[in-house]
């Protein structure tokens, strides 16, 4: 799936872009059961989801959501608005519960990637649909993902599937290249003592601030996928366009290293963590 100078600019950058890694009959497909999952589950309840506030709105129903499809709204909403038109996101095991959503995200293609990538026993460990809706599309501060799927020693990545065109306009990712190799992980989002709140702790003693100068647009078409290194910083703009850029992303752990027990993402005993290849067969 991917050739050698594909790994070697992901080792190099933290990033990949792969052209039409699926269909548009998929990206379609997607799309059109995300809506009709919108009718089926419960979006009464009101979880916001921003990234701007250092303690995240760590509600149950965001603890709870491992194993679970929940809505999560946007936090600049409008009153008179429709509830599914104010969603930032779907998540976090879509692609184990829809049937639409596990038949696209277990690809033997996506195996082969991260094995690729140096994954022994690959997982996916969570999925999420972005919706970025137009207007009121929250920004997304720069991070790294593994501080929220830290594992020991560090195996996280990601795949970001666009399933519409992605520009600066409508507000694509933002990467910065070769940060994992510049930048050390300095947090991790943890479950608090009680089990009913998160908190970050930090890796590092000193923190080294990003130099967010050399950060590169990720334009993309729909249908193309975004492999982003669990230490690659990366942000997107909120999105003041009229356009909305729906993504579905993946992301992997090796199951052949720790995943700590205090991360906040943890799936219950009626859903254990599978290996894609146990769940491939
Ligand atoms: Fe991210």
């Amino acid at each position: 799936m991917l050739t050698p100078e594909q790994v070697q600019f992901y080792e190099e950058n933290g990033f990949l872009i792969l052209e039409k890694y699926a269909t548009y009959q998929e990206t379609d497909a997607l799309r059109q059961r995300m809506n009709e999952i919108l009718d089926e589950v419960q979006i009464d309840h009101h979880s916001v989801f921003s990234t701007n506030i250092q303690t995240r709105t760590s509600d149950q129903y965001f603890l709870e959501s491992g194993d679970k499809i929940r809505c999560f709204f946007e936090e600049q909403t409008q009153e008179n608005g429709e509830k599914k038109q104010q969603i930032n996101k779907v998540g976090h095991a879509l692609h184990e519960l829809d049937e639409v959503y596990k038949k696209f995200s277990y690809k033997t293609k996506l195996l082969e990637i991260a094995q690729a990538l140096g994954h022994q026993k690959s997982a996916i460990i969570q999925s999420q649909y972005i919706f970025k809706p137009p207007q009121i599309g929250g920004n997304v501060s720069p991070h790294m993902d593994s501080t929220f799927l830290y594992t020991e020693p560090l195996s996280c990545f990601g795949i970001w599937i666009a399933l519409e065109d992605a520009t600066i306009e409508n507000a694509c990712l933002w990467a910065l290249p070769q940060s994992h190799k510049i930048y050390p992980l300095q947090e991790r989002f943890v479950r608090n003592e009680n089990n009913d709140g998160t908190l970050f702790v930090d890796l590092v003693k000193e923190r080294s601030k990003w130099n967010l100068k050399t950060l590169v647009p990720l334009e993309v078409k729909k249908g193309d996928a975004v492999l982003l290194h669990g230490s690659n910083v990366h942000l997107s703009y909120a999105n003041t366009s009229k356009r909305s850029r729906n993504a579905y992303v993946l992301h992997l752990i090796d199951m052949a290293c720790e995943y700590p027990k205090d991360n906040w993402l943890q799936r219950g005993e009626k859903l254990p963590l599978k290996s894609m290849m146990e769940v491939m067969g």
